[in-house]
């Protein structure tokens, strides 16, 4: 597994809120744990999701929680459009769950942990980084 998958934490990812990034370092490592899984072994990657992908998209709803209440507490002009990017990423996560594990998606663990992880980091650039003055008051 190449090392340079891997998110590791930069200064610049920062919103100045201890709380937000705790969160935000959690869920890198949820993507590093989920890529460090990606081995081609399909029984035991398929034993890794079956476990890991539901309390990984319950933690990014409390994590999406967060961020919104912040938002909403300061009447943030841009909080429906953040909002909307949220939703569609846990309705996205949570279709890819229930196929897999009905068995109407083959299981490709590398690709769905790459996809969380581009999505994160672009996510908290384009999103996230823009609404950090509501955050540093959560
Ligand atoms: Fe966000
Ligand atoms: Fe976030």
């Amino acid at each position: 597994m190449a090392q340079s998958q891997f998110i590791i934490w930069q200064q610049s990812y920062s919103v100045n809120s201890e709380e937000i990034d705790s969160q935000h370092k959690e869920l890198m490592n949820f993507v590093n744990d989920t890529i460090r899984h990606s081995t081609g072994d399909r029984k035991a990657e398929l034993e890794y999701f079956s476990l890991a992908i539901k309390p990984g998209i319950n933690f990014l709803q409390k994590h999406f929680d967060t961020e919104q209440a912040a938002m909403l507490a300061q009447n943030y002009e841009g909080y429906q459009s953040h909002k909307t990017e949220h939703e569609k990423m846990i309705e996205n996560l949570t279709r890819i769950h229930d196929d897999v594990l009905v068995g109407r998606q083959a299981l490709n663990l590398l690709e769905i942990a790459l996809f969380i992880r581009d999505w994160f980091l672009n996510h908290i650039q384009e999103f996230d980084q823009k609404a950090k003055d509501c955050f540093k008051y959560s």
